[in-house]
């Protein structure tokens, strides 16, 4: 059957509906598009931090993990430029009293360019009368570049403290300390995954664009007289490699290199690879190379060598470095969208045309490892205690091995419905037989395939099946 399409508004629907991801806050009229992970949304953001863990620390030589705080000293963001430099071009509607990315508003009406040039921003909303998007006035007051940070205080501090808006930075202070105390040798990295926070103006797109987000980011360093450019292209194959993990398509995904002229003095090359969500294709992560930028500018600003010593060559340097930077959310959401597969399944009696009437099964084809459920138990019916009992006994063996549910709500029929919404691999069902033959019925989320398997080789089948 061909593919229905899948639209924001299904997988938003199907999230809150089945307990991946809640509006927050919704009890007071939700809050600043925030989002919370509900059971199913946090194992499976576990799930794909798991996976990148091991992937690129656990199963790595050359790379350890740190996890850093969230408030770092205010000179860090002064040093990497966040502080003067991570703005938004905005601008208010004096009717509404909305704001709106001026950068946005323009490019969309002139297809221009309009990065940086606040002036000429404010002249062309005027003079070309910009409709604000939300109540239609064009009454606009200047465009000015506002810090993208969020901003606190911290008992005995003088001065703002910020929350990180990305983890890069807790990374780059600890570069002596990892240099210091591990006995790493360049090439290396140290990665981190962890929450970020900006004030974004326009946020949206579900958990696409929020102020509060994860990322999992490495900062790799290597010597700067190597030849940068195969470890460029190996990463960003690494990070397609990990889309495709999380169940994302090659065809969904495709590379934006920013054109030299955009590039940041210190950077030679920066790759976006973006992922084709319902609303176009985006950013899903980006690879920087960053030359010596950061560690020289943590070295200026608080007078502390940050230099790699070479033994075998007897050499100081600074380290050049690439980042790879994955956002956390929005590969959930990728996650969420490349498995999301509607099917017609024939139902048993015609319907009234006299044709077999077909009905549609939402089944949410998570890659096994990514499956917040691995394995769901049922009693076939919930009023006879002996199969209870035998199912709850086998739940309660298998829940020591991996994320399990015991489920005796309502028939089989909606059982099986729920679980292939939340996408688990195996259902387990013990019926009368199972009394006399040891034996249960496993059923595959994706063949709909029932197998009767000897409950004292339920665990192994399973766990072969989910590896
Ligand atoms: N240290 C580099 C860095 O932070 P970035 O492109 O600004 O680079 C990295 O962000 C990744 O973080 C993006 O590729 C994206 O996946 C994710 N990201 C950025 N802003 C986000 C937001 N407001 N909401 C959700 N994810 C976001």
């Amino acid at each position: 059957m061909k593919q229905q399409e899948i639209t924001m508004e299904k997988i938003v629907s199907l999230c809150k509906r089945r307990g991946f991801i809640f509006p927050c806050s919704e009890i007071y009229g939700g809050f600043a598009n925030s989002y919370s992970f509900g059971p199913y949304g946090t194992e499976l953001k576990n799930n794909i931090k798991k996976l990148w863990w091991e992937k690129f620390v656990s199963q790595r030589e050359d790379i350890v993990g740190i996890d850093g705080p969230i408030l770092l000293h205010p000179k860090v963001w002064e040093a990497s430029g966040h502080t003067t430099g991570f703005n938004d071009a905005m601008a208010d509607c004096k009717e509404c009293k909305k704001r709106f990315r001026a950068d946005h508003l323009v490019e969309e009406a002139t297809g221009r360019d309009m990065e940086g040039r606040l002036e000429e921003m404010t002249k062309i909303l005027k003079e070309k009368k910009i409709k604000c998007p939300e109540c239609q006035a064009s009454n606009w007051t200047e465009v000015k570049n506002l810090n993208m940070m969020f901003k606190t205080e911290m008992n005995g501090i003088n001065e703002p403290v910020y929350l990180r808006p990305e983890t890069a930075g807790a990374i780059f202070i600890e570069f002596k300390n990892i240099l210091d105390s591990m006995r790493v040798k360049i090439p290396f990295g140290i990665a981190q995954i962890g929450k970020a926070f900006r004030n974004e103006i326009v946020a949206g797109n579900f958990i696409f664009r929020i102020r509060e987000f994860e990322q999992m980011e490495i900062e790799y360093f290597f010597n700067p007289e190597m030849k940068w450019e195969d470890l460029f292209e190996k990463w960003l194959k690494l990070q397609e490699e990990f889309a495709m993990e999380l169940g994302v398509k090659k065809t969904d995904l495709r590379r934006l290199e920013h054109p030299k002229a955009k590039l940041s003095h210190y950077s030679k090359k920066t790759v976006d690879i973006e992922y084709k969500f319902p609303f176009g294709f985006k950013e899903l992560y980006g690879l920087a190379h960053r030359g010596d930028f950061d560690l020289s500018q943590h070295s200026k600003a608080s007078n502390q060598k940050l230099e790699y010593f070479d033994a075998e060559n007897n050499k100081r340097f600074i380290p050049h470095v690439l980042e790879p930077t994955f956002g956390l959310d929005r590969s959930i959401l990728a996650a969420l969208l490349s498995a999301y597969t509607e099917e017609a399944i024939p139902t048993p009696g015609p319907s009234r045309e006299g044709n077999y009437s077909s009905e549609i099964r939402i089944v949410m084809k998570f890659p096994k490892k990514l499956a917040p459920i691995k394995a769901a138990v049922f009693p076939l019916l919930k009023n006879k205690p002996e199969l209870v009992k035998k199912a709850k006994s086998i739940y309660d063996e298998l829940k020591l091995k991996f994320m399990c549910e015991f489920d005796d709500h309502g028939n089989i029929g909606k059982r099986y419905r729920r679980q292939d919404e939340i996408g688990t691999p195996y259902c387990v069902t013990v019926d009368f037989d199972s009394l006399e033959d040891k034996a249960a019925t496993v059923r595959d989320r994706d063949t709909m395939k029932q197998e009767r398997v000897e409950i004292n080789k339920l665990e192994n089948y399973l766990v072969n099946g989910l590896r």
